[in-house]
């Protein structure tokens, strides 16, 4: 059953991985082709048109709105990118989140609540974040891009501050990326298709198009692509315990988020406003200090608690620990039923690689607290602090 799981598990990430290079990378293609039009006034009903060069030829791209009939034999749709996108992610967050009592998405010092609850908790904000934000700029509010942003904007932090208050940092991280892929998703498959869909209907029956389905679908489509930097770095963020494991974990995200979506924002108005380098570099630089203060404090801005350990720490005191609290799992052959081979390839059972590990050790075990994994083990505040101490004193004998 385990390597039934881990297969799966591979299939679904490497599915996921390919799906959204292709989905965002022809979303920004996209982007880009409509920020470089050039006007073709020679050809009626052409917006505008961009020449390109690769794969050793000119490429003439031209967007129109064909006269009415004028419907080509063949028409190339980009939505299965999205839709294989979206589904692969959903079956990620049951295999990797949900499965195994829901135990990685449960934190008792976040909150004392059952994995089914969490469960709930995190699909309940991934409806209502789609639902609300659609309704947004459904009603009249949706007139006034400016205050339908802001509404959006603020609807998805209430459900995060929900998230960041109900689920392990972890597991937070990746519900917020799961809001937005799903806003994204909602965006192509109930707005930008449809608009399309009724684009091909019009033309084909010489009716003239509605110019506000269209309008609709852009907008769409640009909201997605100022949420791709965000979830991307969600994306990767499992890969990085500093972030989600920190002790200012939300606002960790949110400058990353606000961060990352100025930049993006002037990239975007790159061919039109001449100072947006400087800006994005100066953009770019307040996130990395604001990052760098995160990084350097991952246990929050007051001095680490716990108990204080006096006197020497030898390796004869930490030995015992790490055999009993760590080897479940670090080990060539893991006891413990949950993992199958060593995490990350990691195994603690010479005093070599523990040595080695060293540095890595006290910022997971000492610093954040987010291992051993769940606290399986039942890991002491006491046996923390003398991993601590046995690694501040030089981590010798
Ligand atoms: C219940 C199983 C389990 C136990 C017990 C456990 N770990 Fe881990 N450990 C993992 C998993 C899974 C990962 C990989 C995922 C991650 O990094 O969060 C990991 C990753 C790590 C890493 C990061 C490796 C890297 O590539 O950066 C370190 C360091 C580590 N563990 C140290 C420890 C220490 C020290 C103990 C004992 C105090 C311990 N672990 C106990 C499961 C466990």
């Amino acid at each position: 059953m385990a390597s039934l799981h881990e297969l799966l598990h591979l299939v679904a990430r490497w599915v996921h991985l390919i799906a959204g290079i292709m989905w965002i990378g022809n979303s920004m293609l996209f982007n880009w082709l409509d920020r470089n039009l050039e006007p073709v006034p020679e050809r009626p009903g052409a917006v505008g048109e961009n020449w390109m060069i690769h794969s050793g030829g000119f490429y003439q791209v031209v967007k129109l709105i064909p006269a009415p009939g004028a419907l080509p034999k063949t028409l190339h749709w980009f939505k299965w990118q999205n839709g294989i996108t979206w589904l692969s992610g959903i079956a990620l967050l049951g295999l990797v989140y949900h499965l195994g009592g829901a135990a990685i998405m449960v934190d008792a010092q976040v909150a004392a609540i059952t994995g089914g609850r969490a469960i709930g908790i995190g699909m309940g904000a991934i409806v209502a974040s789609w639902v609300l934000y659609d309704v947004i700029w459904r009603s009249p509010l949706g007139k006034h891009p400016t205050l339908a942003t802001l509404a959006s904007a603020l609807e998805v932090f209430l459900l995060s501050v929900l998230l960041f208050h109900s689920l392990s940092g972890r597991a937070a991280y990746m519900h917020v990326g799961v809001m937005i892929g799903t806003i994204m998703t909602g965006n192509v498959w109930f707005v930008i298709m449809p608009a399309q869909r009724e684009l091909v209907a019009a033309t084909s029956e010489w009716r003239k198009q509605r110019p506000e389905r269209g309008y609709q679908a852009k907008q769409r489509s640009v909201h997605n692509n100022y949420l791709t930097f965000p979830l991307l770095f969600i994306m990767i963020s499992n890969h990085f315990p500093t972030t989600f494991g920190n002790a200012h974990d939300a606002a960790v995200l949110l400058v990353l988020a606000a961060g990352s979506m100025g930049i993006r924002h002037l990239m975007n108005i790159r061919f039109t406003y001449p100072g947006w380098l400087t800006w994005a570099l100066a953009l770019f630089g307040a996130t990395c200090v604001a990052m760098l203060v995160f990084f350097a404090h991952p246990a929050g801005f007051s001095p680490a608690r716990g108990p204080s350990i006096a006197g020497h720490v030898g390796w004869s005191d930490v030995e015992p620990i790490v055999a009993r609290r760590c080897v479940p799992c670090h080990a060539r052959h893991p006891t413990n039923p949950a993992v199958t081979t060593a995490p990350n390839g990691v195994t603690f059972e010479e005093r070599d690689t523990v040595y080695r590990w060293r540095e890595r050790i006290r910022l997971r075990v000492v610093e954040l607290r987010n291992m051993p994994l769940g606290n399986a083990t039942g890991i002491t505040d006491d046996e923390r602090a003398r991993i601590g101490a046995w690694i501040d004193q030089g981590a010798r004998d």
